[in-house]
Parts: structure tokens; C-alpha cells; sequence
């Protein structure tokens, strides 16, 4: 059942080729919007032309460059006549990488900021002339790593708590001509890859789920976090919304902390004891 809160609504979401983001357009296009789609990947955004037509505007491109982000704006306002949300999700992730097993630091530091954070910023200073024009919304994908430790490595956690500064720092900055707000998902099931040299796979699968840390007994979809994007997207439905993050994290956030320090301690020595 759709809500019709998005109909005649124009998106832009980075990322959208996969994973979330990929949820994310295809039920913004079930519930009325016409969505403009930034992403690397051309095969990813092919297949949502085919999906859905004239309903998108995909746009190849890199977030982490100011002209892509003006160009995917550009884009989805011709097409559509203005711009009224922007989702910020493109991301990557540091497969739970320590401080030990950091390699070269610098370069895989940048590479994943430059995406998680950077993204985000070049992404809201490009559609931010539109979102005036139309009193618009910002969304952005935050996590359960905006908030604790252990949902990622030593990269990502700062990366994404980064993101929840964002949002509230920009909530802030541009209310009360827009609003900005953040959908923090726990577990998901995605293609999310990593940077530079960190190359793990023991992330983004069904395989990577452990059930022990999540209190509430499912594994989780990319579509089953989307109606959290559709009420932050809405005109009328988010209007005393600003500086909110919708925590969507299985409940692990209220599970306490359990054996979580004594697994923390556990990795991180295993790590030092390979570095030996
Ligand atoms: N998967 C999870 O468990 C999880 C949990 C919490 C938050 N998140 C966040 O959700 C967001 C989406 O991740 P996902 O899990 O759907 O991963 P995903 O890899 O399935 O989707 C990310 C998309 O972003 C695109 N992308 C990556 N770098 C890009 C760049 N430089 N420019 C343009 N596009 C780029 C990819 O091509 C891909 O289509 C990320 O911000 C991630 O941090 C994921």
C-alpha cells in the first residue's frame, strides 16, 4: 500500500544504484516522485532506467566532486521542473577495520571521508540554491555508527559520526527555510564496499548477521528501512521534523552492552598478536 506523501515531489538520491539507495528511489517512484539518481556505477543506474522510465534521470557521476553533484542537480531540474528533497546516501564502508590493521592510513582516511563525509557536504552545497527555491528537505543516511562504536572500524564510525554533526549542524544553519534530517539504519544486507586496501568480505552479506546482537529476530531488507525515507521526505508529514536521525537498528541499541567490551578486547588483541 503506497501513501501518496510523494506524489509531485522531485528527489535527487546519491547512491541510488544499490543497496538503500536503490530501495530508496524505487519506492519514492511508488509513491509519486520523479527521482534524479547519482552514482559511479553505469550498469546500477541502466537497470533503474529500465525499471522505471521517465520517472528517474540517472546521472553518472562521483560525489565526491562539486561538478557532479551541481550536474546531477542540474539534471534532475530540467527534467522535473525543481528540486524539492535531496537524499544524501552514497557510502562506503571499512569492513571493521582496528587501528592495527590500518595499512596505509592516509589514503584509505581520505578515500573513505571523502565519500561518508565530503559526499555529503559537496551533495547539500549543490542542491541547496533548489531546496531554497522550493523550501525543501535534506535526507542523509546515517547509522548505527553514528552513535556507538562497533558498527564499523576506526575509520567509519568517525566517518559517520561526522554525518550525525551534519545533520545537525546544517539543521541548524538552514532551518527554517529547510529542514534536514537522517535515517540511521543498523544491519542491511548490501553490495556496501570498501576503500583502497581494505578489502574484506565479511561484510554486506546475509552471512554477516549476527542475530545474538540483534534483539529483534529478522534479517532485514534495504526496502524494509524505506518508509523512515518516505516521512522525512514528505512536505507535510515531516514538518516539525529538523535534526532528527530515525534509529532502524533491530533493536541493538537498547540491547545493553552485554559481552560487547570483552569482544571488543578480544579482536583487538588478536590483531596485535598478528602484527607480531
Ligand atoms: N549496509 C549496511 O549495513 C548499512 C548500515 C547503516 C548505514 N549504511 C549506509 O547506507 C548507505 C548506502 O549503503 P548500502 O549499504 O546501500 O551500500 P551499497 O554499496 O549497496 O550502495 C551504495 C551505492 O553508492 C554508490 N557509490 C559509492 N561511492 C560512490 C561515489 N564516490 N559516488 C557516487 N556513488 C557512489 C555505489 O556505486 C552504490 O550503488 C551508506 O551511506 C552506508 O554507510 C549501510
Amino acid at each position: 500500500m503506497t501513501t501518496g506523501w510523494l506524489d509531485d515531489t522531485a528527489v535527487l538520491v546519491t547512491g541510488g544504484g544499490s543497496g538503500i539507495g536503490r530501495a530508496v528511489v524505487d519506492r519514492f517512484v511508488e509513491e509519486g516522485a520523479s527521482v534524479g539518481v547519482l552514482d559511479v556505477e553505469s550498469e546500477r543506474l541502466a537497470a533503474i532506467d529500465d525499471a522505471h522510465g521517465a520517472r528517474v534521470e540517472t546521472v553518472e557521476g562521483d560525489v565526491t566532486t562539486l561538478s557532479d553533484n551541481e550536474r546531477a542537480v542540474t539534471r534532475t531540474v530540467e527534467a522535473f521542473g525543481g528540486l524539492d528533497v535531496f537524499v544524501g546516501n552514497a557510502g562506503r564502508f571499512d569492513g571493521n577495520v582496528t587501528l592495527p590493521e590500518l595499512s596505509d592510513v592516509e589514503s584509505e582516511f581520505h578515500h573513505l571521508f571523502d565519500v561518508n563525509v565530503l559526499g555529503y557536504i559537496l551533495g547539500a552545497k549543490a542542491a541547496l540554491p533548489e531546496l531554497l527555491e522550493t523550501n525543501g528537505r535534506m535526507v542523509f543516511t546515517a547509522s548505527g555508527a553514528s552513535f556507538d562504536p562497533d558498527g564499523g572500524g576506526v575509520l567509519y564510525v568517525p566517518s559517520k559520526h561526522a554525518v550525525a554533526g551534519l545533520i545537525r549542524q546544517l539543521a541548524f544553519e538552514l532551518a527554517p527555510a529547510i529542514s534536514v534530517n537522517g535515517v540511521a539504519p543498523g544491519y542491511v544486507p548490501t553490495n556496501l564496499s570498501t576503500v583502497g586496501s581494505i578489502d574484506r568480505s565479511d561484510t554486506g552479506s546475509e552471512d554477516g548477521f549476527d542475530p545474538s546482537v540483534h534483539p529483534l529476530d529478522i534479517v532485514p531488507q534495504p526496502a524494509d528501512y524505506t518508509g523512515t525515507y518516505v516521512l522525512l521526505a514528505s512536505e507535510d508529514d515531516s514538518r516539525p521534523m529538523t535534526g532528527t536521525i530515525i534509529t532502524a537498528d533491530l533493536g541493538r541499541s537498547v540491547r545493553g552492552i552485554g559481552d560487547v567490551a570483552g569482544r571488543a578486547l578480544e579482536y583487538i588483541t588478536d590483531d596485535l598478536e598478528e602484527m607480531e
